[in-house]
């Protein structure tokens, strides 16, 4: 395998846009053909990012390719026989969130990677937001001392039904399609959860799923957290699509603003840090610090493929995260606190 690291794309929809701009920015990567059962969008997409070959089916562009990286880019129902092809085929793989609609399926694809001696990650950009990981660094840095209490909130009420409208059809909607992303972040930060206990509501007439939920986390280390999102919130300026958040320590609080302000409180002052991403060459506001992290996120795959760094978060990884989201699910329905190991050992069903 040499530079540039050849890969393929599979899934050329409305946010696969932002992965085409990412990999075209990427040295040392560069992706040699796409596929979408839809042609219509392989095509387009091939002409927008000049692109020489485009296929409508996964196995028969694998039969023609030999990419050093597949990047699947699709909706959750068509991760696993993607996923479970790509690395038949010996090539790192890439998987959107969610990674899976069931843990025996995310379980199945994490064992097809070990099989198959390859990288899985999970496209998973909220850890590589600059606001989080400024966070991070904080954190590590003991600004806060030894954190206690920890609030991650995602709550906004932009219309994300005009680009993907399966969300308003989808019966798993918020914890599946941002919960994770929160759990992904919150572990990211504070470390891992031993329960959950949470409360969704379906606010929006006529979806089918739920769109606002509120989860409380108990962290190995003490630590409690609480997570919460909503997609009918009246918001002026909207936040969208920021993740505020609140960490207290025993020395002080860190605070993510809706202005992409990183707040320090400490020693009765108050020190305010500009964390705000540039707005890529190819992107637009709202959508600037996701953008940005989508390309950060796959300079790292470069990284990882060049053989410097492990995946973050590897598929391997990202299962106790669906786990969570399930247990929140569990935790919704019975109205009791879920503990996450004991759940995994049941199944996470
Ligand atoms: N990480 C993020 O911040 C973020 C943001 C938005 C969406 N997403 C995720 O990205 C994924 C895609 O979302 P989207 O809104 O772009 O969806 P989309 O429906 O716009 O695009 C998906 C594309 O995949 C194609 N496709 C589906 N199955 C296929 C198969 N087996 N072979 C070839 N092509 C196939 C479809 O034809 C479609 O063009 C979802 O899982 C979503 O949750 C992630």
């Amino acid at each position: 395998m040499s530079e540039p690291f050849r890969g393929v794309l599979i899934g050329c929809g409305f946010f696969a846009k932002n992965h085409m701009h990412g990999w075209a920015d990427a040295e040392g990567a560069e992706i040699v053909a796409v596929c979408d059962r839809d042609t219509g969008k392989a095509e387009a997409f091939a002409r927008e990012f000049g692109i020489a070959r485009t296929y409508a089916d996964a196995a028969e562009m694998f039969g023609a390719e030999t990419p050093d990286f597949a990047d699947i880019a699709t909706t959750v129902e068509s991760h696993r026989p993607l996923v479970e092809l790509s690395l038949a085929h010996g090539a790192t793989t890439i998987c959107q969130k969610p990674f899976a609609e069931t843990f025996a399926d995310g379980k199945a694809m994490v064992d097809a990677a070990e099989r198959a001696g390859k990288p899985l990650f999970v496209h998973e950009n909220f850890r590589w937001q600059l606001p989080l990981i400024a966070l991070k660094e904080k954190l590590a840095a003991g600004v806060i001392g030894n954190p206690t209490y920890a609030r991650l909130a995602f709550r906004h009420g932009y219309d994300v039904y005009a680009n993907q409208p399966y969300l308003a059809k989808t019966k798993q909607f918020a914890l599946m399609d941002v919960g994770i992303h929160l759990f992904d972040a919150i572990r990211f930060l504070i470390g891992d959860a031993a329960d959950i206990h949470c409360r969704t509501q379906s606010l929006k007439p006529g979806i089918a799923g739920e769109d606002a939920f509120v989860a409380t986390l108990r962290h190995d280390t003490g630590v409690v957290s609480t997570i919460e999102c909503s997609f009918f919130s009246k918001i002026v300026p909207d936040p969208f699509p920021q993740t505020l958040a609140w960490i207290e320590g025993d020395a002080g609080t860190l605070e993510v603003t809706g202005d992409y302000r990183l707040r320090i409180h400490k020693d009765g002052a108050l020190e305010e840090i500009d964390v705000e991403p540039a707005v890529p060459a190819w992107g637009a506001t709202p959508w600037h610090a996701v953008q940005d992290s989508v390309a950060a996120f796959e300079r790292h795959v470069v990284d990882v493929l060049r053989g410097n760094a492990e995946p973050q978060p590897s598929g391997a990884h990202n299962l106790e995260t669906l786990a969570m989201a399930f247990a929140a699910y569990r935790s919704a329905e019975t109205g009791r606190t879920v503990d996450i190991d004991a759940f995994i050992a049941e199944g996470a069903r």
